[in-house]
């Protein structure tokens, strides 16, 4: 029996090296080791072995079944490991990939962002209002006169209805105040509509941010401290101010904002940025008229108002000198951001 388990070792090591493929080492397998294999007829043999012998060859046959066992194991992954290497011949998988292309935000909706988050950071909730605006919402409500220049039809984009495309993102003051009684703190990016030939500081849609804060006492100590931190959180703490008298029709005294930064590259220059001022009595009282009721009571409430161009503050900020670069989706231009 020793002789006959030594002869099995050799020839079925012999077999399993010489096997070309996993079905060659498989059938080697069961020839050996399965249940009418090899081995399994020798070990019969071990009832007819004396006392004497027993351990000893049972102890052979035990190694022969490890030894063969071990070189089926092998042998299989020795043949994996050839189809991966054949599967990558001619391959360097040395060399670097092709790097995805990602996108990313538009510049104008990562500086949204960012204005977002500096005005949060102040308690300003987020408000939105319908670009398709009524008249009263656009105009009659923020107090401009059915014969201010804003309202004709070289200036307004009117629907047939007589509904228009909202010349600012003001409407939204008007459409919060209607829902919701002060203390109202809310800032409203959004699109906004002029009939305005489009050229290098002028777009027919672009984008704006609103800001309104009603409650008691509100004054333009408020809105100066409001909006100056903001743009010194936007252009860096060195940005001055200037808040020039100006005439809105719904705000009462009415303010435009100039900033003068190093941020800007030439820091001896005075660029307006935002309009603003103090809530005119005239837009409670017509908010009140259309609620039916007094929340708005110019006695007891005060307000703030400000608004902004995005497109504007992007291009001052990025250097940007035309203003359409923002809306012609160029990868080469929008990639720098
Ligand atoms: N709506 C104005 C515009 O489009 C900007 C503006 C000025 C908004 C003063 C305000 C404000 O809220 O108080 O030119």
């Amino acid at each position: 029996m020793d002789q006959q388990l030594t002869q099995l070792r050799t020839d079925a090591l012999a077999e399993i090296a010489a096997a070309a493929d996993e079905a060659a080492v498989e059938a080697a397998r069961i020839k050996y080791l399965g249940r009418s294999g090899g081995l399994t007829a020798i070990s019969e043999g071990m009832k007819s072995l004396s006392k004497d012998d027993k351990p000893r060859i049972g102890k052979l046959l035990n190694e022969t079944r490890n030894a063969v066992t071990a070189a089926l194991d092998e042998r299989k992954a020795a043949l994996a490991a050839n189809a991966d290497a054949a599967a990558f011949a001619g391959i360097d998988a040395t060399l670097p990939g092709i790097a995805p292309h990602t996108g990313s935000l538009h510049p104008i909706t990562q500086l949204q962002d960012r204005a977002i988050q500096i005005f949060r950071r102040m308690g300003f909730a987020l408000a939105d209002g319908p670009d398709i605006e009524t008249e009263w919402h656009c105009f009659d409500a923020l107090n401009t006169p059915a014969d201010h220049p804003a309202r004709n039809e070289q200036d307004t984009f009117y629907m047939p209805d007589g509904r228009l495309l909202r010349t600012h993102t003001s409407t939204i003051q008007i459409r919060t105040m209607e829902k919701c009684a002060p203390p109202i703190r809310i800032i409203a990016p959004g699109a906004a509509y002029r009939r305005d030939e489009v050229d290098a500081t002028h777009l027919a849609q672009f984008n704006q941010m609103e800001g309104l804060y009603v409650a008691a006492g509100v004054s333009v100590a408020d809105l100066k401290g409001t909006l100056e931190f903001f743009f010194r959180e936007l252009f860096g703490p060195d940005a001055q101010f200037r808040f020039r008298p100006h005439f809105f029709p719904f705000t009462e005294p009415s303010f435009e904002v100039d900033i003068k930064t190093r941020a800007l590259g030439s820091s001896d220059r005075w660029l307006e940025i935002a309009g603003c001022g103090m809530v005119d009595p005239a837009v409670f009282e017509s908010i009140n008229a259309q609620r039916g009721d007094t929340a708005f009571d110019p006695e007891k409430f005060t307000g703030f108002a400000f608004g902004f161009g995005l497109d504007r503050l992007a291009m001052i900020m990025s250097g940007t000198p035309d203003i359409r670069a923002f809306t012609e989706n160029d990868q080469r231009f929008l990639a720098q951001f």
